[in-house]
């Protein structure tokens, strides 16, 4: 990033909580018609034109193989927005963000097609001052990354003129594994250079993950005991309740572990157990990243440190659901992992001897995703032993979602007139403690992107990292034959109780 394009919210001169809002500019979508556009995009697009976020000639541009015209696109969009949108709905918005909405027909290989979206960014430029300032948002298969990447570079689209700028934002996957990754990245970096390249990992955008930095790095309280001495381990858990009911496209073949273990678990395992960064600047935070990355591994002996399955049928709630082999799409024999359990060592002087115990899975008991960082027993304890029979490990929950908060787990007295102890909380929930509502995270990323803010965008290097640590266990699991079953409802496979008695813990239960 060019330092005279980004400034740093933390350093320059104006009150920081004032929100910064987008200069000109206009985001192209790339898989228009696909369900993350309609899902998360447009939405995200309308909170942030209702909260003044964007500029007034903001422009949003849908690229894809439809007959439509543009009313049918502005319908498009406004169905999606009524649908999905996190703030209500308000007429004025809603019409003036309209005005900027433009259709461009066309096929990725078809040099046609991307000339007159050059043309209809021109015109955007002309009519709405734009200026010459264009996201390209690749909502698309990555298989289509390297022809609509190429189209962009001969069309000219994709190199800035001076002072305008523009961005390329890529979706994961990003590559199955270190070499696809390192092509892909080839590819992208061929024609956008690595700081006008966003690649997003959506948990970065949530606030209970940016959260984990201040409780971290803005309080004494924690720092002194975040290490080997006093952590017994980390739990860090992504659990869904959703099946994989009309998503065989994308997920058959990938699995668990590549579709969020890669990406958003080793994210958060990064954030908690990285060094404190010297400043908020993104290449101080992304260099304690890759550290961190750059020191963690796969404990071992695999069959023993990790565990994957694939959810039979069973209950949810009191619905009964089928399992991932009768879902439509997914083959007879698909050996598809919908759960994984991953141990791993980071081998730095903080965290030596300590495991972070990964899981994720889908039609788990229910939707959870936490980090539990679960400290050592008390050397002592001056108690008859009776009076501590239910006294657990101390712990400190950073609840992601959907409770999103922090609890702390430690001993108290029980009322009454023995010296019994017994485990308690003690809450901190947003709900409660903030009046604002959290902006949805793909609020935040597309916002930061227009403002080329790269912070909460992992770079080459840590996707990269990323698949280094992960590819031994998945190479293993693809010589192993299908995964284990586990009934839907549950919480995942024996052989991922089995893996943590080994070393004498258990799964938290959220
Ligand atoms: C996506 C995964 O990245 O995250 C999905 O591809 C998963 O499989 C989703 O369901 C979960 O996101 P969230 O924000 O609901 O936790």
């Amino acid at each position: 990033m060019a330092p005279e394009e980004w400034v740093n919210p933390l350093r320059d001169g104006r009150d920081k909580r004032l929100p910064r809002i987008a200069g000109p500019c206009s985001l192209v979508i790339f898989g228009v018609t696909g369900d993350l556009a309609r899902k998360k995009l447009m939405p995200a697009i309308y909170d942030l034109a209702n909260r003044g976020l964007l500029p007034p000639g903001f422009a949003l541009v849908g690229f894809a193989r439809r007959d439509w015209a543009a009313e049918d696109f502005g319908k498009v969009v406004h169905d999606a927005v009524r649908e999905y949108s996190r703030t209500p709905f308000r007429e004025e918005v809603w019409a003036h963000l309209s005005k900027g909405l433009r259709f461009v027909e066309g096929t990725f290989d078809n040099p046609d097609s991307f000339d007159k979206l050059s043309s209809t960014l021109e015109e955007l430029d002309r009519e709405r001052g734009t200026g010459g300032n264009h996201g390209f948002y690749l909502a698309i298969p990555p298989a289509a990354f390297p022809v609509v990447l190429k189209q962009l570079s001969e069309a000219g689209l994709a190199q800035a003129q001076d002072g305008q700028w523009r961005r390329v934002v890529i979706e994961k996957p990003f590559g199955h594994d270190l070499d696809s990754a390192r092509q892909l990245n080839a590819v992208v970096n061929e024609v956008f250079p690595e700081d006008t390249v966003f690649r997003i990992d959506h948990y970065l955008g949530k606030e209970t993950v940016q959260n984990i930095l201040a409780l971290r790095f803005a309080n004494q309280l924690f720092d002194p005991i975040w290490n080997s001495h006093y952590v017994d381990h980390i739990q860090i858990t992504m659990a869904e309740d959703i099946g994989l009911g009309g998503r065989a496209g994308y997920y058959d073949g990938i699995g668990a572990a590549r579709d969020v273990i890669q990406n958003h678990l080793l994210q958060l395992l990064a954030f908690t157990a990285m060094e404190e960064p010297i400043s908020f600047e993104p290449c101080e935070l992304q260099a304690e990243k890759i550290k961190v990355l750059s020191a963690t591994r796969l404990a071992e002996p695999l069959d023993e440190t990790t565990a994957r399955g694939q959810y039979a049928g069973g209950w949810q709630g009191s619905q009964p659901v089928v399992g991932l082999l009768e879902e439509d799409g997914f083959a007879a024999d698909s050996t598809t992992e919908t759960f994984a359990a991953i141990t791993l060592e980071v081998d730095t002087r903080r965290w030596a001897g300590v495991p972070f115990y990964l899981r994720s899975g889908k039609r788990l008991g229910r939707r959870v995703t936490e980090i539990a960082v679960v400290f050592k027993r008390a050397p002592h304890l001056p108690f008859d032993q009776t009076m501590t029979d239910e006294l657990g490990q101390n712990a400190l929950v950073i609840r992601v979602q959907p409770d999103e908060g922090v609890t702390m787990r430690f001993g108290s007295k029980v009322p009454g007139s023995s010296m019994e102890v017994r485990d308690v909380n003690m809450d901190f929930s947003y709900g409660l403690a903030f009046t604002e509502s959290s902006p949805e995270a793909y609020e935040r990323l597309i916002l930061d992107m227009l403002l080329g803010e790269p912070s909460l965008f992992p770079v080459n290097a840590e996707v990269e990292l990323s698949w280094e640590i992960l590819d031994p266990v998945l190479d293993y699991w693809a010589a192993g034959g299908a995964p284990e079953p586990y009934e839907a409802g549950t919480w995942g496979p024996p052989s991922a109780d089995e893996m943590m008695r080994r070393t004498g813990r258990e799964w938290r239960r959220p």
